[in-house]
């Protein structure tokens, strides 16, 4: 019988510790993606596929869950077939064995498939965009993205220790985190996003209006899915629905991996934590750097304040 990813993950977690961040192409990745660069470059989609591509911690999973419920016309059994992961591989992951790789779990499932990434648009392998594949990118608030990720290094062992958070504060203007820069990040997709067909979202306006956003997923997929159903996505993916799913919540990791007495997966879900987090003085110093960094690009992000 195969093992479950659970089992792999637990059978592994003698050989889990922080990994260090090697850079590909200048971007800082854990070092057993960096390894395994050839193998994840040269991935050849198949044109039906779809990415879902996001800086860590913008929303990835709640628009990975969105999607397979609109693919299947919001059946929330079959949504549970088995975890985020499995459904929807994450591409570029390498982990120590007998952890399944991104690429092995990929390569196990017909197409189409949805696969998550978060490479800056540079690294995304060239036959995404060769083959015409659908993205979904996702963006969210800098802050709020920051908060959400420092949480998240301090219960994923796999990451860098995040240290104090003043002092994250300034890896993440330098892009000195796990995929690297925010800035760069959004700011590569959104150039690119007319050329290559992708679908830019804000976590933001997911928040504001949910409805109106799984709508904009179904066009986007060429789907056309009931007034009825659109509304059952919506509740079956709000946060506390999100967090309450076994199957969407990351339970699936168990905590060698994912320390969720820490910070669980499912944090906060909310709009303006940072204020939470950030000192007026820590707020002002990110502020300034934003600009400079922002400056040559206008991305409607409405929640800089
Ligand atoms: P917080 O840490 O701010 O709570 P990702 O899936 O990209 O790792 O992003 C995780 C972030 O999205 C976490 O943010 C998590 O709580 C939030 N999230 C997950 N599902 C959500 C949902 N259904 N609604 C709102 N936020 C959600």
């Amino acid at each position: 019988k195969d093992m479950t990813y659970s089992e792999a993950i637990q059978k592994a977690s003698s050989s889990i510790t922080r990994f260090p961040l090697i850079p590909v192409r200048g971007v800082p990745l854990m070092n057993h993606i960096a390894n395994n660069w050839d193998s994840i470059w040269a991935f050849r989609p198949d044109p039906s596929d779809l990415l879902i591509a996001t800086y860590p911690k913008a929303g990835t999973t709640w628009t990975q869950e969105i999607v397979d419920l609109l693919l299947h016309n919001g059946d929330a059994e079959a949504c549970k077939r088995a975890p985020t992961p499995v459904r929807s591989p994450f591409l570029e992951i390498f982990s120590p064995p007998p952890i399944p790789s991104g690429l092995d779990l990929l390569e196990k499932m017909d197409p189409p498939r949805v696969i998550k990434t978060h490479l800056p648009f540079q690294l995304v392998p060239p036959g995404f965009w060769e083959n015409k594949c659908k993205a979904i990118y996702v963006a969210r608030n800098a802050k709020d993205n920051l908060v959400s990720y420092y949480y998240f290094d301090l219960m994923n062992q796999t990451q860098p220790e995040p240290g104090p958070f003043d002092g994250y504060i300034h890896k993440f203007m330098q892009g000195d985190l796990s995929w690297g820069s925010w800035y760069d990040h959004v700011k590569g997709y959104w150039l690119e996003r007319e050329k290559r067909n992708i679908l830019y979202l804000f976590y933001e306006d997911m928040k504001e209006n949910p409805r109106r956003e799984v709508e904009r997923i179904m066009r986007y997929l060429d789907l056309s899915v009931s007034d009825e159903v659109i509304s059952q996505i919506v509740e079956l993916t709000s946060f506390k629905n999100m967090k309450e799913n076994p199957m969407a919540n990351y339970s699936c990791v168990p905590s060698p991996v994912f320390d969720q007495s820490i910070s669980p997966f499912m944090r906060k879900g909310e709009v303006g934590d940072w204020k939470n987090h950030f000192t007026p003085e820590q707020s002002k110093l990110f502020d300034e750097d934003y600009e400079k960094q922002m400056k040559d690009i206008d991305i409607p992000f409405r929640t800089l304040i």
